[in-house]
Order: structure tokens, then sequence, then C-alpha cells
């Protein structure tokens, strides 16, 4: 089939500047989801009719699969689908969709390609129990008749209470003439595409409808209320998804995925935790609460304690993370390491069994097995115009606040005092410390203050 989609439309009530096709839902934007969905259904030509926010949509999603027709100004969504048409394969069925309807599932709409076949008119529609604002479906007996618009329709019509969704499907030549026969002579003067339904019953071809399964398919977002709503009930469906694949999700309420997550058996994850971009999370990896994750890959039996941050890294077998840690990309965790409290690692490998318990920066480091970092341990990485790395060999021990000037290189087994600023490599085996030697002052007294001297 063909597949339009109405991304034209000015979204006045999101008050804001950027359109409202572009507004995200679960990290992605609206027309996005719209655009998956119709990409999962294959079609032959995918066209995006765009006007409101101009080139920043096309911008936003280009891709070499679609085609862009430009609505200017906006008459009406049978003007919108009017600056489609010369792209459309006469041989298929045209299916339309609205960039502003992001939940429907593709199985409803092989529902209604397969209710309308090659030769009739389907209308996707919904029983709402308050049909304010949507056209309603006009039967006659069985037989849809006409959608007449709520601004349009007397009281009797607005008495219905199937209403039109907007997802319709056409045979693409009849399509073409019912709409260069519309007119917009009408309460809003605005080109209906709800016209060509009674256009079709005129010609003789069938008018079908199908039902979504949920209602929430349906749903279009018109202001931020409506998008906070829907990006609910799709976190609550994914949630749903996860359950019933055996994850243990502490609240299913409280629980955001902005991507893809893929889990392992016997996974939890407690309340307030943020999944971004492309995450997977091996057998029994346990995620503590508030955490943020992204594009990460965590192993199994791996520990995640509360309030952790990860970023583009891996985290080995039965690691220890948190809570309050930081891993930055390229941070490369093998497996039994341990990282504790407001430790921040960026671009580093630390190799199985390395700990960095507390308070530390490793940045640009390769750190070997067993290695123990002190807590408030720098590697300073930067010159200032350049980064440069760190290299600790296993077994050694880095003395708390310590300081190690890149590059540099601890030897295996080396032991480094508290307290070190080491700008030369410290050889293996070996205690380096640099420090100012200790003294005690024997005739020193404590200054008085002034006033109490009398
Ligand atoms: C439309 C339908 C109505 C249906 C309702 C469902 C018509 C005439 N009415 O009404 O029967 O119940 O949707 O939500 O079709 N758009 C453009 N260009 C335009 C106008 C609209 O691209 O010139 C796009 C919008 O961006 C939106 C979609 O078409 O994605 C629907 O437009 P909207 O103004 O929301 O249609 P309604 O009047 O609500
Ligand atoms: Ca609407």
């Amino acid at each position: 089939m063909n597949v339009v989609i109405l991304a034209a439309g000015m979204g006045k009530r999101m008050r804001s500047d950027l359109p409202k096709v572009l507004h995200r839902l679960a990290g992605k934007p609206l027309l996005g989801h719209v655009l998956d969905c119709a990409r999962s259904l294959a079609p032959k030509r995918l066209v995006v009719v765009y006007g409101h926010g101009g080139e920043s949509v096309p911008q936003a999603l280009a891709a070499p699969d679609l085609t862009w027709a430009l609505q200017a100004p906006q008459l009406g969504t049978g003007h919108a689908v009017m600056q489609a048409v010369a792209h459309l394969d006469d041989a298929a069925p045209t299916l339309i969709l609205y960039g502003d309807v992001p939940l429907t599932r593709a199985s409803t709409l092989q529902r209604l390609l397969q209710t309308a076949g090659a030769d009739r008119l389907g209308v996707l529609t919904v029983n709402l129990a308050d049909p304010t604002g949507y056209g309603r479906i006009v039967r006659q007996g069985d037989q849809i008749a006409r959608i007449v618009e709520h601004k349009d329709a007397d009281a009797s019509t607005r008495a219905i209470r199937e209403v039109n969704t907007g997802i319709m499907v056409c045979p693409t030549p009849a399509l073409k003439r019912w709409l260069g026969a519309l007119s917009n002579d009408n309460a809003q003067k605005e080109y209906y595409l709800t016209d060509i339904v009674a256009a079709a019953v005129a010609d003789g071809v069938p008018v079908v409808a199908a039902q979504p399964d949920a209602e929430w398919e349906t749903l279009g977002v018109n202001s931020k209320a409506q998008l906070a709503e829907l990006e609910r009930v799709h976190q609550r469906e994914q949630a749903g998804r996860l359950l019933e694949d055996g994850v243990t999700l502490a609240d299913p309420a409280r629980f955001d995925l902005r991507g893809t997550l893929r889990c392992g058996r016997d996974v939890e994850i407690d309340v307030g935790c943020v999944f971004e971009g492309e995450v997977e999370l091996g057998d029994r990896v346990r995620i503590g609460a508030h955490c943020v994750v992204r594009n990460a890959r965590i192993e199994a039996g791996a520990e995640i304690l509360p309030f952790t941050h990860i970023d583009g890294a891996r985290v080995g077998a039965d690691a220890r993370i948190g809570p309050y840690a930081r891993l930055r990309p390229g941070a490369d965790l093998a497996e039994d390491t341990h990282v504790g409290n407001f430790v921040e690692i960026k671009n580093s490998v630390l190799a199985a069994h390395a700990k960095a318990n507390h308070l530390a920066y490793v940045g640009d480091a390769d750190v070997g097995q067993r290695v123990n970092i002190g807590a408030g341990t720098i590697t300073c990485n930067y010159d200032g115009a350049n980064k440069w790395r760190t290299v600790i060999e296993d077994d050694a021990f880095i003395g708390s606040d310590t300081q190690l000037v890149a590059p540099v290189r601890v030897g295996k087994g080396a032991t480094l005092g508290a307290g070190t600023t080491l700008t030369k490599d410290a050889p293996a085996g070996k205690l380096t410390v640099s420090r100012a030697k200790q003294v005690t002052v024997e005739s020193w007294q404590r200054p008085v203050k002034q006033s109490q001297r009398g």
C-alpha cells in the first residue's frame, strides 16, 4: 500500500515553538512513532505532509524511504492529502495516518486494511463515551452513509457515539477523483477528507469500518496534558511486556523506557529508573531505585545501587556499582569490579576485581586486575590541551587523595602513599610517595582573641 501521514497541523494548544509532531513520547518524536508503525507495514510509498514548523520537521526525521509534501497554507485534512497524491502508486490502496496519533498498533491497521481490501473505503472508528469534537459516523441501517464534523452536526447527529479516528484506507484512483471534487462549503471553510465517504457512497463504493483493540491507539496529542497521558499509557504497555517476560518491576507505574531494553532471567528493577537508547541487562541483574541507564550492557549478576548514572558503558558480571556512581562513555568494567559513591569513570578500562569505592575520578585510564583505588584519587588526564592516559598495572594500591598526572604509569604491585602527586612512573612492587615531611612545632602557641587579653 501507500501510506500518507498528515503532519502539517499547527498544534496551538501545545503552547510551544516546537512543531507538534516533534514533541517526544518515550524519547522519540510523535511522528517517529507513526513512521515506525507505518514502516512495519512495508508500504510501497511513504509520504509525509508537513507545513507548520516548516523544514524543521523533514530535517528532524529525514530518511531515504520518505517523501515530503509541503502543505502551505493548511486548508484542511482533504487539502493535506491532495498535496501527497502525485507521489502515490495507483495500483495500491492508500492508508492515511495522523502524525500526532502516536500509539496505533500495526495489528489494528492490518485489520483495517484486510476489512477494506483493494476496492472498498475503510474507516477506523471507535465508540466514545464523550464524542465531542470528533467527526460522527452517520449510518443508514448498517451502512456508513457519511461523516459529519462536530461543528457541522445538529443535535441528533451529535448524539452519535461512533466517531471517525481519522485513519482511513482508500483505493488510490478513487481517492484522487474524490479529493478533486471536494469543496470547503462547511462550518470551518476547510477541505474535509471526511467528505470522501459520502462521495464513495454516491459512486457505489462500499464503505466499511474496523475498530482498534484499545481506545488509546486512536488518541491524538493536542496538548501537553494529552502528551503526558499517552506517555503513561505507552510506559504502562512497555512495563506490562517486561512483566510478561518475567522481569520484576517494583512498580510498573514508576518505570520509564525511552528506547529498547533487553533483559535476561530474574532481572529486578526498583522504582524510578529511566532506561534510554539500547540497554541490555543480563541474568539476575538488579537495578536500584532512581538509576538512569543509557546505551549500556550490564552483565549477569551485576548490582547497580540507587542513584547511579550509566551512559555508554559496560558493566561486567557480578560487579557492584553505586550508590551515586557515574559511568560515562567508554567505561568498560570487567567482572567483580566495585565502584562506589561519587566515583566518576570515563573512557577507562577496569580489569577484573578492581575497586574504586569512594570519591574518585578515573578518566582515560587502564586499570589492572585487583587494583585498589583509594578515596579521593584523581587521574589528571587533561593538561588544558590534550588528554593523556594513566596506566595502573595489576595489584597496585593507590593511596587516598592521590593525583596521577598523566601520562604516567604505576607498575605491577606498586603502592602509592596517600596524598601522592605522581608525575613520574612508579616502579613495580615498591612504595612511592610524594608528600611534605610531617613536623611538630614544639614552641607553637594557639593565638587567642584580642578582646580576651584585657
Ligand atoms: C479530524 C477529522 C474528524 C476526526 C478527527 C479525529 C476531518 C475533516 N476531520 O478532525 O472527523 O474525528 O480528525 O481526531 O478530517 N492536518 C494537516 N493539514 C491540515 C489540517 C490537518 O496536516 O490542513 C493534520 C493535523 O496535523 C492532524 C490531522 O491532520 O494530524 C487532523 O487534523 P485536526 O485539525 O486535528 O482534525 P480535526 O478537525 O480534529
Ligand atoms: Ca485533532
